[in-house]
This record gives C-alpha cells, structure tokens and sequence, in this order.
C-alpha cells in the first residue's frame, strides 16, 4: 500500500533529488514538505508548509505521515557557531521525529554522515553520531539511516572547502579499500534513489548504511 511521506531538507542537495523520487514513486501517495523555504515545485501530491523550525511545536499536527524523511543539515560556518549548527543537525530533526512518532509515523530515513559517531574528537561527526543514537531511541518500527561520505553534486552556494575535500576523496577512491571505503564519496542523488526504492516495508528496526553499501545497493537497483 503507498505510504505518505514528510520531508525536512527538500530544498538540499540530497533533499531535492529525495523529493523528486517521492513524487514520481507510486510507493507514496502523498507527500508533504516541511521548511523554512519553498521546494518551488507544483505537484498534485505535493503539500508545502514553510515557516520557521524552531516554531515546531506550534505546527505539531502537520507532522503527521507514515515516514518521515530528514535530509536537514547545516554545515558550522554556514550556522554561524556550533550551538546553532547543533540546534539545526540534531534538535529539530530529533523534535520532529518526536511529533511524528506521536502522530503515528511507523518510520523515519535519516541522512547522517559517514563517521557519524557520539565519542568522535569531531564536533561534527559527534552532533551526527547524537542524532542518530536520540532518534533511534525515539523507537520507530523502522530507522534506516543513510551514512553517505562527501556527497558528489551541483550546488547552488560555493563551498570551497568542500568542493576540495570532497574532489581529493574522489581521486583516492578507487584506493580506499577494506574499512576505508565507507569513506567513498557518492553522488547525492544515488543517496537519494536508495532513500526511496529501498523496499522499506521489509525492513524492520534499525539499520544505518554506509556510503559503498549505499553504492552498491544503488548499482544493484537501477
Ligand atoms: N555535504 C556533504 O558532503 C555531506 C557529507 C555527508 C553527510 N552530509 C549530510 O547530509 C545531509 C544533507 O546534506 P546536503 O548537502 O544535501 O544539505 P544542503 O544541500 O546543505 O541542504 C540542507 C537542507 O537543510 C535545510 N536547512 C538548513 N538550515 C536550516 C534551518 N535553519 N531551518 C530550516 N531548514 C534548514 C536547507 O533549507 P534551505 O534551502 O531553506 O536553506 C536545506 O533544505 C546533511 O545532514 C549533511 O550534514 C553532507
């Protein structure tokens, strides 16, 4: 039976291709996008709602459909400081899980990152390793979390710092091996494509991906 979806993050790099996919899929009927900005789109199955997220709990009730799907995130210099960046990459995705567990979500697809990892000496890797140990505690029938590394793409905004970070991944992919190749970039919308034709409803608990499993799940699907 299709399932309705929300979607956190569906102006992003990951978050568009994600909307994109749920809109064309027959697997949702229904799609609702939360955020502070317009996705721009039109779609019969499309509901936008766009305000401020730290307004949440006074727009509890429209967190309601079967899945949630968060592609929400910042990077720390766009924050501005790491409380905000915290505030954006585990408090509003962990409130919103919240509200939809409590308004009967069965499930919930979190983009984390590779390396993601509560005890990590990085704050960044630490705040997506804390999001996705509050989130699976919120206690979902099914968490599936998707742990891509540099995510390859076309973005809108310059981010120098990535574009080489992520470029110099590229070039030593082909000799990240063994435990190294969960540190393989991947093309955002690959990320994306997996999100949404995994076949979910036979999937139950938790379960995180790494960016190569990602990337062979892609290459065994489409
Ligand atoms: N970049 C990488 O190489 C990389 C690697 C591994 C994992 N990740 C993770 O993957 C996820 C998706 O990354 P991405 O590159 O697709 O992200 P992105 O392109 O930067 O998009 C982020 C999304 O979050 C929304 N957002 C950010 N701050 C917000 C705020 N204060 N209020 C409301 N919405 C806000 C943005 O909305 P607006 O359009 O309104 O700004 C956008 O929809 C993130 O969690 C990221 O940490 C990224």
């Amino acid at each position: 039976m299709a399932q309705s979806a929300l979607i956190l993050g569906g102006t992003g790099l990951v978050g568009s291709h994600v909307l994109k996919h749920l809109l064309e899929s027959d697997s949702y009927s229904s799609v609702i996008s939360v955020g502070r900005s317009s996705t721009g789109i039109k779609h019969p199955k499309l509901v936008e709602h766009i305000f401020d997220l730290t307004e949440m709990d006074r727009h509890a009730d429209l967190f309601k459909a079967d899945v949630l799907v968060c592609c929400l995130g910042t990077t720390i210099k766009k924050a501005g400081s790491k409380t905000q960046f915290r505030l954006i990459d585990y408090t509003l995705p962990l409130k919103a899980s919240i509200l939809m567990k409590q308004n009967g979500a069965k499930s919930v697809f979190l983009v984390s990152s590779s390396g993601a990892d509560s005890t990590s000496r990085f704050f960044y890797l630490q705040v997506k390793g804390d999001v996705e140990r509050a989130i699976t505690e919120v206690g979902f029938e099914r968490t599936l979390i998707f742990r891509p590394a540099g995510l390859l793409g076309k973005r809108n905004e310059f981010r120098p710092g990535e574009k080489i970070g992520v470029g110099v991944m590229k070039l030593l992919s082909p000799i990240m091996i063994g435990p190294l190749r969960k540190n393989r970039p991947i093309k955002a919308e690959n990320v994306a494509y997996v999100m949404t034709h995994l076949p979910s409803e036979r999937i139950s608990g938790v379960r995180a991906y790494e960016s190569h499993e990602i990337q062979t799940l892609y290459d065994s699907m489409s």
